[in-house]
């Protein structure tokens, strides 16, 4: 998979990509990661990439020419399956999107900044939007970090152990259940007896017992579904 960030503030970007699962993914070159600054397309000496809205009102608007080249540059050289674009008033983000958008080849993210972008742009090429929660960030680099690692981690190979992210939160629309390490007895707080007796089904079955209690108490929403 091949991933294109375009963003005014790479830098801010670069860290969740150095370390961890993210970095070894990278590494063993099952995802490559490209960040492409929008000042660089860009054709004033200002290097401007926003300017006022029209119609009046507070806050600068990201303009199309810089957004516009960058994205046609890079579909000059590849076909891409999704432009996605970071914005509040985009779709939220869940396991789903995460899973569907794992088995693409090449994604474009693009980051708003300041009000966000001029919606031309969004007409003219952003095939997806996508909002990380019901909150507003300073830009769209951050949910691009959340929105890439949560994705990346589903890509075949990644995940050390292959089962690990089929149990993770969500993946069966339902909570993880509790888990526990050594020791067994921590300043008196047990580990639960059956989680010991090394009875395989009667761990399952409480696990998801564990799990669907969990979802009911906390994410009543995600059992409607
Ligand atoms: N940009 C600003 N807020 C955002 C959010 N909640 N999700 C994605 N991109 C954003």
């Amino acid at each position: 998979m091949r991933i294109d960030i375009i963003t005014v503030l790479p830098e801010l970007l670069k860290s969740p990509f150095e370390a961890s699962i993210l970095k070894r993914a990278i590494e063993a070159k099952l995802v490559s990661v490209h960040f492409h600054n929008l000042r660089d397309y860009t054709t004033d000496n200002y290097k401007s990439i926003d300017d006022t809205q029209f119609g009046g009102g507070a806050g600068m608007v990201m303009m199309c020419e810089p957004i516009d080249k960058c994205i046609s540059a890079l579909k000059a050289e590849r076909n891409y399956d999704e432009v996605i674009y970071m914005t509040p008033d985009g779709n939220t983000l869940n396991q789903g999107i995460a899973n569907k958008l794992s088995l693409k080849e090449n994604i474009i993210i693009l980051c708003g900044h300041y009000k966000g972008v001029d919606q031309r742009i969004r007409d003219m090429f952003i095939t997806k939007e996508i909002s990380i929660g019901d909150y507003v960030l300073s830009g769209g680099e951050l949910g691009a970090a959340v929105l890439c690692d949560s994705i990346i981690r589903l890509i075949p190979g990644v995940l050390g152990n292959e089962t690990s992210a089929l149990t993770d939160s969500f993946q069966d629309n339902l909570l993880a259940p509790p888990i526990y390490t050594k020791p067994r007895d921590y300043k008196g707080h047990h580990v639960p007896e059956v989680l010991l007796s090394g009875h395989a089904a009667n761990i399952e079955k409480w696990r998801e017992e564990q799990a669907y209690q969990r979802t009911k108490k906390r994410r009543p929403d995600l059992l409607e579904d």
